[in-house]
């Protein structure tokens, strides 16, 4: 998919460092959970790829469950409104919640998601990110599991969009800086 689109210029990760630093962050959470029922909660539509290999790299007994919320619109840079267009269908009273997130940009997302999942009387929240931009960040978010700390580039690819597209790719790859300037 990616030979002849001029719009994505650069592997930034394979599938295979992908999966690599999946597994190793799957390790450190089926330890920090051992003896804990966990419900991973995937926000869509971006976590697809991550939450599906990151429950299959665990292991273990686990719940997942989705929600829907909208900070982007069709551009590259966020609005900060967050709106829920899908919520749980889990009660959160007394569980372990890990989210499950690709990316994390400004942070707005999950700083509004955290505060959000914390008023459902959880036994906890935690955040696990594939990806984050620490040059980026508008709203501090205290992640437990980040998988790489990523340059302020667009990336598109395992889950990441631009423009609904580009999610399918088993890479992680640089969008060419035409298509959205
Ligand atoms: C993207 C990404 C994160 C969020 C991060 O989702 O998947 O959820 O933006 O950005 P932030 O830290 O600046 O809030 P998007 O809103 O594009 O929806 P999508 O997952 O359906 O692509
Ligand atoms: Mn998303
Ligand atoms: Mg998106």
């Amino acid at each position: 998919q990616i030979e002849g689109d001029l719009a994505v210029d650069q592997t930034f990760l394979t599938e295979q460092q992908i999966a690599d630093r999946l597994a190793e962050m799957a390790a450190e959470i089926r330890r920090d959970y051992e003896g804990q029922d966990l419900l991973l909660v995937g926000v869509l539509k971006g976590a697809v790829m991550v939450m599906a290999d990151l429950a299959r790299a665990l292991d273990r007994d686990v719940e997942m469950d989705w929600m829907a919320v909208s900070s982007y619109g069709s551009g590259t840079t966020s609005s900060g409104v967050v709106r829920i267009l899908k919520d749980l269908d889990a009660d959160l009273t007394g569980r372990h919640v890990l989210i499950v997130e690709d990316i994390i940009d400004s942070g707005l997302t999950l700083s509004w998601l955290t505060s959000n999942l914390r008023s459902r009387k959880p036994a906890s929240v935690e955040i696990c990110a594939l990806l984050r931009k620490p040059d980026a960040l508008q709203m501090a978010v205290d992640v437990r599991y980040v998988g790489f700390d990523i340059p302020n580039a667009f990336v598109v690819g395992y889950g990441l969009d631009y423009d609904e597209r580009y999610r399918n790719l088993r890479q992680i790859a640089t969008l060419a800086p035409h298509v959205y300037s």
